[in-house]
């Protein structure tokens, strides 16, 4: 089959944009909007047009600084989706090979696809939906370039441990290829010191990351990589034909919210405690779906036991005025994607409308 690149296009995006919004809203993976009234921001704090050169230097450094890494290391993007893009472009040629995990967020695949990579892919195992090494040692060969996963996983939420990452970094040593780590929901652990798997071997791991899931903060568009100085080098160019120059207010906002990164962090994790509190209740009153409860983030991925989950999201939707998203967008059509990020009333609202619907 002949791969047409002018035809590209994300269907999950495009559910993601015209069709999960609803009356009680489930579909989303990111905690709700922080408003730029709670930023402390006055209009003398911004500028429209800047020093911005291969990034804005604060920018660069305030995310170095957050990391413990050298600002070489460090490549400002349009949100983890272009930081993303920008990884995958960088190490791999058209036609060579990566291995992606399954499940997994669809725009990687669709990003890789659009970039003429060839595509393999590694289960999860079904029953926790963690790595599976040895699945991963049986896919990976001299012809991997790249492996790529998301810790916290989208749309599982599944915590990837570091001595598990530390295994996966020795497989992609051994055949020379490189690890990408979408790390964006990881931000939700609140920790004031992020590890990231950058750290574990810088050679190794590129991580990608951004302001926007834990922190509310979509709207800056402040997305980063964390890779080798060389490999940071060639995304610098990279993006160089992808829109080169980012937005200079969003910089300057950027900056600020990294400097109130922790009151931000405190106000959003004490909403995502309550709401992870509340749908774990919901699902354990109920019967219909089986779940497994992942230690951190907004979204849980449960299957319905009977009955086509399309048809379930369908009936959500149509009887109830409430989305989720359906499996089928991340390879598993049996199972629906709920997240609890927005406000605690709205999800509290949401989540009894998914209990009456389960009843
Ligand atoms: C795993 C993952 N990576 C990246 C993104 C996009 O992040 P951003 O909005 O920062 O581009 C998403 C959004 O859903 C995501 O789930």
């Amino acid at each position: 089959m002949t791969f047409n690149r002018t035809l590209s296009r994300s269907p999950y995006m495009e559910f993601a944009k015209l069709r999960s919004s609803a009356t009680y809203n489930l579909a989303g993976s990111g905690m709700a909007a922080f408003p730029l009234a709670e930023l402390g921001v006055s209009i003398s704090d911004l500028e429209i047009n800047g020093p911005t050169i291969y990034g804005y230097a604060p920018l660069n450094k305030a995310i170095a600084k957050r990391y413990r890494v050298p600002v070489e290391c460090v490549v400002a993007a349009n949100g983890t989706a272009m930081a993303n893009y920008l990884a995958l472009a960088a190490t791999v040629n058209p036609g060579e090979e990566i291995l992606v995990e399954e499940p997994t967020y669809s725009l990687l695949l669709d990003a890789a696809r659009y970039l003429g990579l060839a595509v393999k892919r590694f289960r999860r195992r079904t029953e926790d939906f963690q790595i599976d090494i040895a699945e991963l040692k049986r896919a990976v060969s001299k012809s991997t370039k790249l492996i790529v996963l998301c810790n916290l996983h989208n749309p599982t939420g599944a915590t990837t441990s570091e001595s598990v990452l530390r295994e996966i970094g020795e497989i992609a040593k051994g055949v020379g290829a490189r690890v990408v780590v979408d790390e964006v929901y990881l931000e939700m652990l609140w920790q004031k010191e992020p590890r990231s798997a950058f750290h574990l071997d810088p050679q190794t791991f590129i991580s990608t990351n951004s302001l926007t899931k834990a922190y509310g903060l979509s709207g800056l568009r402040c997305g980063w990589v964390l890779a080798s100085p060389e490999q940071a080098e060639r995304m610098w160019h990279i993006n160089d034909l992808h829109g080169a120059t980012p937005v200079h207010p969003g910089e300057l906002l950027s900056v600020i919210a990294f400097a109130k990164l922790e009151m931000i962090a405190a106000k959003q994790k004490a909403v995502l405690d309550e709401n992870r509190r509340m749908l774990l209740e919901a699902l354990e009153s109920q019967s219909k779906l089986e779940y497994v409860w992942p230690q951190h983030g907004t979204v849980v991925f449960p299957r319905l036991k009977q009955g086509s989950a399309d048809d379930f999201c369908d009936r959500l939707r149509s009887d109830f005025d409430l989305s989720v998203v359906p499996g089928r967008f991340f390879e598993r059509p049996q199972h629906v994607r709920i997240g609890v990020g927005l406000a605690t009333q709205d999800v509290k609202k949401s989540l009894a409308q998914l209990r009456k619907a389960l009843a």
